[in-house]
């Protein structure tokens, strides 16, 4: 029997009312891959997020990573499973420093606690100082060196998205899901971004990348699904997905409402 995926989602349906924003979806991503989830405007990928995350509950179907379920946990439980994510709109503390952003995304992997963080207990002071530590290294990883008493909110855009990666990294993650990384980046930034998951692979981690970026999404994805107006339509390797006619004129048919 194969090892089950890293990540299974199986007939997952999502409903708003009378909309149908997710409908009988299932795909499975393998460990060590960058899979793609490409898509229309409105086509259900964040809301595929969602409901992977726990932000959402599921109308119908489930998902589990390595096995274990995800529907119906709390996002804390999720993040401690070992699934990360980043946000379209980008969510920080914006009145917080940058290296306190990261700081706060470690502290669902610390045993002391709040007590023992309220309490300075002698443990506590010590996690605290390995937290700090972690978080600096992992703001250098991802290319924020020197920013870290800047506040979040004065951070350029490019940076805050660069730091929600970093504070997703904190939390240890097997998995991590990024909507719309480079939205709003330029050629350059994109490059560095692009840099940036292969590291992150290179390291053993799974990634699931919701992209509107053609070029970035063919170069870096080893998979890739297609949503449709919920639906997914086509799955697989990113040149022939693209190809595929059943895409094309799902965004012809996006360009011409
Ligand atoms: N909380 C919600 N309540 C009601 N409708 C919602 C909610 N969240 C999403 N939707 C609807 O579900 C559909 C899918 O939205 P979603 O944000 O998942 O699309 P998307 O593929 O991420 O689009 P984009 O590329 O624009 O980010 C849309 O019609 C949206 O309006
Ligand atoms: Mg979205």
């Amino acid at each position: 029997m194969n090892a089950p995926a890293l990540l299974q989602v199986s007939a997952v349906s999502k409903r708003f009312g009378g909309l149908a924003a997710l409908e009988d979806v299932s795909l499975s991503v393998g460990r060590g891959e960058i899979y793609g989830l490409i898509g229309p405007n409105g086509a259900g990928k964040t809301t595929l997020f969602n409901c992977m995350t726990g932000l959402y509950d599921l109308s119908a179907g489930h998902i589990h990573l390595e096995g274990v379920p995800l529907h119906g946990r709390k996002p804390h439980h999720i993040v401690e499973a070992g699934f990360a994510r980043t946000f379209q709109n980008i969510r920080l503390f914006a009145n917080m420093t940058a290296l306190e952003n990261v700081m706060v995304g470690r502290h669902p992997r610390t045993r002391a606690g709040v007590l023992g963080a309220v309490l300075r207990t002698p443990g506590a002071r010590a996690e605290e100082a390995a937290i700090h530590n972690r978080a600096r290294e992992l703001m250098e990883y991802v290319g924020l060196k020197n920013k870290g008493r800047t506040l979040a909110g004065h951070l350029s855009y490019g940076d805050q998205r660069r730091l929600e990666i970093a504070r997703a990294l904190a939390t240890e993650p097997r998995l991590l899901a990024l909507d719309e990384p480079v939205a709003g980046m330029n050629p350059t930034e994109r490059r560095q971004m692009s840099d940036l998951f292969l590291r992150l692979r290179a390291g053993g981690l799974t990634l699931l990348l919701i992209e509107h970026d053609v070029k970035l999404v063919m170069d870096l994805c080893d998979r890739v699904a297609v949503l449709d107006y919920g639906r997914k339509i086509a799955e697989g390797e990113p040149a022939l997905v693209q190809r595929d006619p059943a895409v094309i004129a799902a965004y012809l048919g996006g360009d011409e409402a």
